[in-house]
């Protein structure tokens, strides 16, 4: 079922096989280098991608422009405290400003800061403030086909092991993400979210929530956490995020708007100074890098996010995508997580040796049987880590129907029946910073 209509389209069309030969031969065999409208279905990423809701373009009109004390940001702030239960808010131009806020603050040189896993931009905030970003995932996380409901989780035991390693006093942050983008989009239980903020405290750590798909999160804890099978997914939410002491958000995520974040915290004096590095580095504290428009729109997405039936039929969509998927042969990470559908490229293209990254290739492949767009997230995007090559196809909010999920289910298909026609690709040209080098490498065709 779906509980809204389109009333404003996007034309999208489907190049002829000629023409995406060639865009992929221009784009140098990185889809991040092809031109949007050579795309069909795009599902490079659901971050400021989704459909923004008549409410939400609404508030965009009367959005207050003030520099100071704007209206739009007083609806911000009260959709934050109604919604995820902080008093004090530090708008941003996007997730990444929350986390130069938050973490350029809390975070010192020498410093260790444990996370079930760090999305790019968060160990690259870690990383830039001279600290350690250390990845403690749920000893299922690299396993496509272990069962488990919260493959998301953040585990405890390896936390202590850190804590033995480096000592308390190294530890000022403990992050914890939700849902788990780096574990193939896979959720947090609230069960562990209290055991972390128990661990937290008690090596007198600030306990940061990455919220980003919180509403995703609050949705399958619903599902499969006993404890929480009558709450609804607004009480779920503000549950989760009350042990944490501080949460990081990308509005382009579960605030469903195309670009907006926000620091949210209770301590006053964590609040006052992530407010002043957000001055230096976002805005005044009433826009934050926004226009006032886009904090309307942000205040108004926040609250749909948990209003049912919106985010169930979301994550169903996802699983539909898996479904589809699975049904053509096609194997993906199981169980299918909240944004995301994640193909195990490895067996797909299982005589594409790992050095010549099956995982970009099958991107590629799918671009050329189909003009769908993924992304890599394994060794060519990760350099020098065994993770698994998977590609990530990820739904932006409200947007694509059926028939788009067909098509990609169909095209991956496709690419799979004729695997042997797709080899390995090596790199010719990549930046100086390889942790970087998926979004400008140039490969060819080995
Ligand atoms: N944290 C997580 C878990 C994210 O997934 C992202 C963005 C960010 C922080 C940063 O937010 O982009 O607003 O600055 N993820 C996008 C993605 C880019 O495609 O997964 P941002």
């Amino acid at each position: 079922m779906r509980s809204y209509k389109a009333k404003m389209v996007e034309p999208i069309h489907l190049p002829s096989r000629e023409d995406r030969e060639a865009a992929l031969e221009a784009a140098g065999y990185n889809a991040f280098n092809l031109d949007a409208e050579d795309v069909y279905v795009d599902l490079l990423t659901d971050s400021g991608t989704g459909t923004m809701s008549a409410d939400q373009w609404a508030a965009m009109m009367r959005g207050d422009e003030a520099y100071a004390g704007s209206r739009s940001f007083d609806e911000l702030r009260k959709a934050v405290r109604d919604v995820m239960g902080f008093d004090h808010v530090v708008p941003t131009h996007q997730g990444r400003g929350a986390e130069n806020v938050v973490y350029g603050v809390l975070v010192e040189e020498g410093d260790v800061v444990p996370n079930n896993a760090h999305f790019d931009t968060t160990r690259a905030h870690v990383a830039n403030q001279g600290a350690d970003p250390v990845d403690c995932p749920h000893e299922l996380a690299t396993d496509p086909d272990a069962d488990h409901p919260f493959k998301g989780n953040f585990d405890l035991e390896k936390g202590w092991e850190l804590v033995e390693e480096v000592g308390a006093e190294s530890i000022p942050v403990v992050v914890q993400t939700i849902t788990n983008n780096s574990v193939a989009g896979q959720p947090v239980s609230v069960e562990n979210t209290r055991e972390v903020a128990a661990f937290a405290d008690e090596i007198d750590a600030t306990f940061v929530v990455d919220a980003c798909r919180f509403a995703e999160n609050a949705h399958f804890v619903r599902e499969r956490e006993a404890e929480f099978a009558d709450a609804s997914v607004a009480d779920v939410a503000r549950e989760q995020l009350s042990y944490a002491d501080a949460v990081t958000m990308s509005g382009k995520k579960d605030a469903l708007v195309n670009i907006g974040g926000f620091a949210a915290m209770d301590d006053p004096d964590l609040f006052e100074a992530a407010k002043q590095r957000g001055i230096l580095y976002e805005g005044f504290p009433t826009y934050g890098g926004l226009a006032g428009r886009d904090v309307a729109a942000m205040a108004v997405g926040l609250r749909e996010a948990v209003e049912p039936p919106y985010v169930e039929e979301r994550v169903e969509q996802v699983a539909e995508l898996g479904r589809l998927l699975t049904d053509a042969g096609v194997p993906v990470y199981e169980p299918t997580g909240g944004h995301a559908v994640y193909v195990d490229a490895e067996s797909v293209l299982p005589h594409v040796p790992k050095e010549q990254f099956p995982g970009q290739e099958l991107v590629c492949a799918l671009y050329l049987e189909g003009g769908v767009r993924g992304v890599e997230l394994g060794g060519f995007a990760f350099p020098g880590t065994d993770r698994p090559d998977l590609v990530r196809l990820a739904l932006p909010r409200r947007t694509y129907s059926r028939e788009h999920l067909e098509h990609v289910a169909e095209t991956a298909a496709a690419v799979k029946e004729s695997a042997e026609s797709y080899g390995g690709l090596e790199i010719v040209e990549e930046p100086s910073m390889r942790e970087l080098r998926h979004f400008s490498a140039r490969l060819e065709p080995t």
